[in-house]
């Protein structure tokens, strides 16, 4: 039961017009939340997000933003100051892939990837944390002074071939948010990431869009089945409320057994 885990506390997710983001938002909007619905370029899919949350009696706003923009990043939060008067979680959730084989990769796509997924989470969290101290702590709302999560991958530890800026980001995203964690615990501001396995949605429709991809992904994962974006609304919700306000510095796989090594359960 998440609803009302989160009520009073106000959210800003980027990447929420689609995919994991968007399941989120209305994640988190049914436990309680005010969400700012971060999208860039989606703008008609974010207001549909936000429609949807508002119809149902929440509160949302869409914030547009390149998360890679250190001007476009301090608008959002604008956006949620002046419409709910600050921000006590974050979800650094927005992210590409640039795929190629290694030595195709190009210098472009290398930064490509590595601006929105690494860099991105790094201005987003600092805006957030600096927001957070300017705020203040309200116990009204949490316990903590403010909430950092991040949407790693379950490729921040399984390398990846033909995904090497994809996996370096992810991996730096881990130490990031270790580093980040450690440093702010004693400002009582958590610092978690939840790792998805693989989740239906835009960015890996290659994987699970043909019967055949299908079969073959489902070979890597123990638990039988495509994960969905409420799979990883549900834990990032309670990562995010006071029920785990001892959780300082962990990341929540959320794969379906992805990461246990699902070849060795024939052989090895
Ligand atoms: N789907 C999976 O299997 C899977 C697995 C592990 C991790 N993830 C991670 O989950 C996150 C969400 O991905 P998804 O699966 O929902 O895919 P998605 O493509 O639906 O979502 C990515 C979102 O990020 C947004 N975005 C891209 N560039 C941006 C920018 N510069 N500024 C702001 N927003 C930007 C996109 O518009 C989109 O809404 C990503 O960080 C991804 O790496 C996904």
């Amino acid at each position: 039961m998440t609803a009302s885990l989160l009520s009073a506390q106000r959210v800003l997710i980027t990447g929420a017009s689609s995919g994991i983001g968007a399941g989120m938002a209305l994640g988190f909007a049914e436990a309680g939340a005010a969400v700012v619905v971060n999208h860039f370029g989606q703008a008609d899919a974010a207001e549909a997000i936000v429609r949807q949350i508002t119809d149902a009696g929440g509160q949302a706003v869409a914030a547009p933003g390149d998360v890679s923009s250190p001007a476009d990043v301090a608008g959002m939060f604008d956006i949620a100051a002046e419409r709910f008067g600050g921000i006590d979680i974050l979800v650094a959730n927005a992210g590409i892939q640039k795929d190629a084989a290694f030595t195709e990769l190009t210098l472009e796509d290398w930064r490509a990837a590595l601006d929105v997924d690494l860099t991105g989470a790094f201005l987003c969290a600092q805006e957030a944390v600096r927001r957070f101290r300017r705020q203040g702590l309200d116990p009204a709302r949490s316990k903590a002074l403010g909430k950092v999560l991040f949407t790693s991958s379950v490729h921040q530890v399984i390398p990846w071939a033909g995904h090497a800026n994809y996996a370096a980001a992810k991996g730096g995203v881990k130490m990031l948010m270790e580093t980040m964690a450690q440093e702010l615990a004693p400002e009582k501001i958590r610092v978690n990431a939840i790792a998805p396995g693989a989740i239906q949605t835009p960015i890996n429709m290659a994987a699970w869009a043909t019967p055949t991809a299908k079969e073959s992904l489902m070979k890597l994962i123990p638990y039988g089945r495509i994960g969905q974006p409420e799979d990883i609304a549900s834990a990032a919700i309670w990562l995010a409320s006071d029920a785990a306000d001892y959780v300082v510095g962990t990341t929540l796989f959320v794969d379906g057994g992805m990461t246990l090594y699902p070849c060795f359960a024939r052989g090895g």
